[in-house]
Formats: C-alpha cells, sequence, structure tokens
C-alpha cells in the first residue's frame, strides 16, 4: 500500500495542462532545474535487510541506525516477527530488535515472495536452529534468479536440502567449516554462506565472494557480534567458527545507500545544477564516479559526503555491469535515463540480468531513442524528452522514471510506485526540497 509523502510543488512551476491523474498512487514530475542544496543519502537497503536477518543468530537486544524508511525493511520486519523475534521501527532511521531465542524457523510464502532478501534468513536459521523451512524468494521482476549457489555452498558446509513445489527445507545439525569457491560473486550466496559459517564447526573459505560495501558492513556486524571473519571487502573471505554462547546482540550504523546517491546524482545530471549528498561515500562508487566524470559531472569530496556539479549537458559513454568493484546492475537505468539526454551514443552492456531491459519501453514512451540488442541497450541521446504516463516495473527502474521525468517536456506520471517505496526513502521530499518539481498523489 502507498504511504503519504506530501510535498509541495517548488515555486517557478512552469504551468502547462496537467493530465488527469490515474486512479492509483502515483508521481508526477515536470522538467525543473537546476537543482540546489543538500540531500541526505540514507542507509542501504541492501545492508539493512541483511543485518536484520543477521539478527536471528544470537539473543539479546540490537539497535541499528541509519535504517532508511522503506517498505521493504517493514517487510523484513514483519518475516522476523514471524520467525518469533520482536521488532520495533517507531524511531525514524532506528530498528529495534529484541531476540529472545524463541524462533520458529519457518519463513512462510505470503512475506518471502515479497522481497529477495528474505533468502537471508536461510543461513542464520539453519546455523542458529539446524533446521529450516523457507517459501522460495521472490523480488523483482527481471527474470529467474536462482539460490543454487547458496544451496550448493551449505550442502559443502554439511546441510541436507529437500525441495517441495514452492518451498526448501534445511537440515544441519551443526555445519562445518568448507572451502568453497563461488562460480560467480554473488551477493546473496556470499551474505548466506558467511551467516551460516559463523557457528560452523571449523574454518570455512569462500574464494571469488561477494566484495560490495554491504558485504562489508554485514561482517563488520557480525564480527561486533562476536564472529572471527577476515578479508572483508576481498574475493577470499575465512570465517572460523565459534561456539554459539559466544556471539551476542550489538549496535551497528549501516552504511550510507549508493545507489540511492547515485540516483540524486542521476537527477542532478539531467536538470542541471549543484546537490552536496551528505554521507555519500565516494569510495564505495569509485568506478561510478568515474564513468560520471566521463559524462561530464564534477565531483568534490567533502568530509561530510560529495558535492556534485551537472555540466550544461551531458556526453556520452559505454557503461557494462559488472559485480563490486564494476558499475553495479543497480546503477544502470538511471544511467540510461542520463544517457537518454546525453550528447552522442553510449552502448549499455548487462551482465548480470539479462532481463533487466523491460523499463527501456517506458522510456521510449518519453520520447528516448534505445535500440536493444541481446544485452545491450544503445542509447541514442536526444536534446530533451517528452512527458507522458509510465509504470515502474521494478524499484531502481521506478527511479529512473523520475530521473527521465525531470528531462522531459511537460508532465511525467508516474505509477506503480509502490516499487519505489521498496527501496527509496522518500523520494519525492528529498528531491522536491532541491527544487525538483515532482508531486506524489495518493488516489
Ligand atoms: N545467481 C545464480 N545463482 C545463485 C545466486 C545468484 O545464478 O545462487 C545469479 C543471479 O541470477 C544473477 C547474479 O547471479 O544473475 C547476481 O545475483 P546475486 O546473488 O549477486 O544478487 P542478489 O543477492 O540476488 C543483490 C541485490 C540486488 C542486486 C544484486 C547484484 C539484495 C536484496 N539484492 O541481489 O539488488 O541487483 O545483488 O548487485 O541485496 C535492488 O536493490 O534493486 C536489487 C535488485
Amino acid at each position: 500500500m502507498c504511504q503519504a509523502h506530501p510535498t509541495t510543488p517548488v515555486a517557478g512551476h512552469t504551468g502547462g495542462v496537467t493530465p488527469e491523474l490515474p486512479d492509483e498512487c502515483c508521481i508526477t514530475v515536470r522538467h525543473t532545474g537546476p537543482l540546489h542544496g543538500e540531500v541526505v543519502v540514507p542507509g542501504a537497503k541492501n545492508s539493512v535487510l541483511k543485518l536484520m536477518a543477521a539478527s536471528l543468530l544470537a539473543d539479546g537486544a540490537y539497535e541499528l541506525t541509519n535504517v532508511p524508511a522503506i517498505v521493504d525493511v517493514s517487510i523484513m520486519a514483519d518475516l522476523l516477527r514471524a520467525i518469533g523475534v520482536r521488532v520495533w521501527l517507531d524511531e525514524p532511521g532506528i530498528v529495534t530488535i529484541i531476540n529472545t531465542g524463541k524462533l520458529t524457523p519457518v519463513a512462510p510464502f505470503e512475506l518471502v515472495e515479497r522481497i529477495r532478501a528474505s533468502i537471508n534468513v536461510l543461513g542464520p536459521l539453519l546455523a542458529r536452529c539446524g533446521h529450516v523451512r523457507l517459501s522460495m524468494p521472490g523480488g523483482d521482476d527481471f527474470g529467474t534468479r536462482p539460490i543454487d549457489m547458496h544451496i550448493a555452498g551449505l550442502e559443502a558446509m554439511g546441510a541436507t536440502f529437500r525441495f517441495g513445489d514452492d518451498y526448501v527445507e534445511a537440515v544441519a545439525e551443526r555445519l562445518h567449516g568448507a572451502e568453497i569457491t563461488f562460480d560467480f560473486p554473488s551477493v546473496g550466496a556470499t551474505e548466506n554462506l558467511v551467516t551460516a559459517a559463523v557457528f560452523a564447526k571449523g574454518v570455512t573459505t569462500i574464494h571469488n565472494a561477494a566484495r560490495e560495501p554491504e558485504i562489508i558492513d554485514l561482517c563488520e556486524f557480525l564480527v561486533a557480534m562476536g564472529a572471527q571473519i577476515d578479508g572483508a571487502g576481498t574475493s577470499t573471505l575465512r570465517i572460523r567458527g565459534v561456539e554459539r554462547d559466544q556471539m551476542h546482540a550489538c549496535e551497528h550504523e549501516t552504511v550510507p545507500d549508493r545507489i540511492q546517491a547515485a540516483t540524486y546524482i542521476a537527477a542532478c545530471a539531467v536538470a542541471g545544477g549543484e546537490l552536496e549528498l551528505l554521507n555519500a561515500k565516494p569510495a564505495h562508487m569509485q568506478m561510478a564516479l568515474s564513468r560520471f566524470s566521463d559524462m561530464g559531472m564534477e565531483f568534490e569530496q567533502l568530509p561530510y559526503g560529495l558535492r556534485v556539479t551537472a555540466p550544461d549537458r551531458l556526453r556520452s559513454a559505454d557503461i557494462a555491469t559488472l559485480p563490486y568493484p564494476g558499475i553495479a546492475t543497480d546503477y544502470k537505468p538511471v544511467i540510461i535515463a542520463m544517457l537518454s539526454v546525453a550528447e552522442g551514443v553510449a552502448i549499455v552492456t548487462e551482465n548480470l540480468y539479462p532481463g533487466r531491459f523491460r523499463y527501456l519501453d517506458e522510456l521510449v514512451r518519453l520520447g528516448a531513442d534505445i535500440r536493444l540488442d541481446g544485452h545491450h541497450a544503445i542509447v541514442r541521446g536526444v536534446p530533451r524528452l517528452v512527458g507522458a504516463q509510465v509504470v515502474s516495473h521494478d524499484i531502481r527502474a521506478g527511479a529512473a522514471m523520475v530521473v527521465a521525468g525531470l528531462a522531459a517536456e511537460g508532465t511525467t506520471t508516474i505509477t506503480g510506485v509502490h516499487h519505489i517505496d521498496r527501496g527509496y526513502d522518500d523520494l519525492v521530499g528529498r528531491l522536491s526540497a532541491v527544487g525538483a518539481d515532482i508531486t506524489r498523489h495518493e488516489p
């Protein structure tokens, strides 16, 4: 369900005909610029959800701070509650969790199907309870997202799996250490194996592990709980199992969200102006910043974040998505929105999710000149897009529609807002505060 984030249209609204609004929650965006001011970058969705799942490992009272106000956090809270943990989201930016150890290691379908990160309870519950039953995880609409690497890794550590039509069950009295080499540095599989390995007997080594800042954040959280982990942020993770009574609850500040930060960079890029992104961590997005610089953006690292200055017009640059430290697939939709109005032609190659191009049709509806060729998108920049009604099919696609709307003459009306709410903490309010003509409408 959509939650209201009322915003006031900024002064200097260009006027014009406002189209009839659809009979559902929507966002309208009009071409505005330049943007000026400060945007506080919230904590990372793809970290906090994993931290919450990892709290299943040990009893006690946890406090997570810098938590984004997004729907996925509420869903993960409901999932933990269904398992037997007490969770409070009352204070802005804070999640309080009390794990009393009375856990039912079953993750029900109605919650699991709503977020991909529900798969992250698999490792902790198996390690903690010795068995787990999980409905098959849901997530975004960009193709099948198998969990074979999670399963193979846990099997190597001694788990036995049983598969039903729409669920998976795993059993392991006590997991043991293993040498595991991933074919691909999967984020979710790395997280599940690290959390499962903290109680395993002996040492678990994961080769070709994912290196994302959110993985480092999870490892730091686990170490603060008493786990023994070396190599966080490198492609070899070594986890020495500890006894259950060596792990305890802790407090932890969630790492800032590099994908939300990139979304505000993209907004500034197409609208023009200068933004200060408070809390942004340039070190976590070096490759993307370098490519944005190629496109004409200027950056200045500040003690408390990042200053972003847009050129008069962006230049095109080719982009290929890769696991970290490469350019994340999650940046790609907003980058394509930028390229849609850049000078020149760019080839964008998707190497992680071949199906993650569905939103291109929506950008084309706004006047973008994009041709799809296999897992490459050829984007020929046009001077200006034209507003239309478009649908957000997933979280990042929704953000791309908002960015594109800032570059479009007239009004862009975006439906499917519930996807944006899953991962963006008040995108409308934050953009409106720096001068964007953007409004959220409840039905
Ligand atoms: N893969 C397999 N088998 C596996 C695991 C992954 O084939 O067992 C494949 C996937 O199908 C995909 C690729 O490996 O083609 C990458 O998957 P990965 O496991 O790295 O991704 P994930 O953990 O499922 C997380 C984020 C995604 C983000 C990817 C890549 C969360 C909840 N999700 O997914 O974020 O795109 O890493 O960086 O952390 C989003 O936030 O909008 C989002 C989709």
